[in-house]
């Protein structure tokens, strides 16, 4: 087994409590995230599951240090990154991308799609044949070249989040956070951008983070679960053994929550 891609030691973030700021003077701290222990190992998608605000974001903004812990280390590559400056982080950020949920609000609407997807390679100087490029990264997520002189509102739910996912892998990253980027888009759509997402991690090598309320979801992408709950891991393991023998009542809900595919629903409703 390589060393994994991350590794992360008693992990904790504290935030300011905005809804108990006194008039006067700081907020009071509040804990998030409470000493978290786990590994990502390299190419493999590990899902992140748990009800809203059990702190699934937190982690990943951690992970990918927009934010920055009040404790713990966060390896990657083999260096703690948990305390590194922006200076010092900016050289790793085209290897810490993000896929975000709602790519409405993170695509510019005055833009270009073939602008957006063009200015992180700018940015990180490979701004030779940057039409061939926006065109590969285009090609790469199943969307035809032409899409380069659409804007945002052209486009479907689904359209977007290829998008979405085209700019995150324009570098090349070995990381990629993905957080709830299926949540807005109906059923069908979901399962196409799985069926991308997991395709393009098995070719690039990804690591992938993957966050979701969805167990269904985890299930059917990820190698390894970790399972959270109000700021702390209560679970974690491979996608299978988590599915068939869970070790905690909170995991054994979580699964018993699924809802029935379809096509079980219509064969109990009739036999
Ligand atoms: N910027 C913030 N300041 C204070 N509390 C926050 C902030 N962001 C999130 N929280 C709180 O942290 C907890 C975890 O939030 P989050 O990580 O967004 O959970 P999830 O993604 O699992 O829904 C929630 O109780 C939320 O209210
Ligand atoms: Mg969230």
């Amino acid at each position: 087994m390589s060393e994994p891609l991350f590794k992360v030691r008693g992990l904790e973030v504290a935030l300011p409590d905005m809804a108990r700021k006194p008039l006067i003077g700081k907020a009071p701290m509040v804990e998030i995230l409470k000493g978290l222990d786990f590994d990502l190992p390299r190419r493999s998608v590990t899902g992140i599951v748990g009800e809203s605000g059990s702190g699934k974001s937190t982690l990943g903004r951690a992970l990918v240090r927009l934010l920055e812990p009040s404790a713990g280390s966060i390896e990657f590559e083999g260096r703690d990154i948990a305390h590194l400056s922006e200076a010092q982080l900016k050289p790793l950020r085209r290897n810490l991308q993000m896929i975000f949920q709602d790519p409405m609000s993170s695509l510019n609407p005055r833009r270009t799609i073939g602008a957006i997807i063009a200015a992180p390679l700018k940015q990180n100087g490979l701004g030779d044949n940057l039409a061939e490029r926006v065109a590969e990264a285009l090609r790469r997520v199943g969307l035809p070249e032409a899409f380069a002189q659409r804007y945002r509102h052209e486009l479907s739910g689904g359209q977007r989040q290829r998008v979405g996912i085209a700019r995150a892998l324009a570098l090349s990253p070995d990381f990629v956070l993905a957080d709830e980027i299926v949540s807005g888009l109906d059923v069908s759509t979901q399962a196409q951008i799985l069926t991308l997402l997991e395709q393009l991690a098995a070719e690039m090598g990804l690591t992938v983070a993957f966050i979701s309320h969805d167990l269904s979801v985890i299930r059917r992408l990820c190698q390894q679960v970790i399972v959270m709950q109000h700021g702390r891991i209560v679970e974690a393991g491979p996608t299978d053994q988590l599915f068939e023998a869970p070790q905690q009542e909170y995991t054994r809900e979580l699964i018993a929550a699924i809802p029935l595919p379809e096509i079980d629903a219509e064969w109990l409703s009739t036999g």
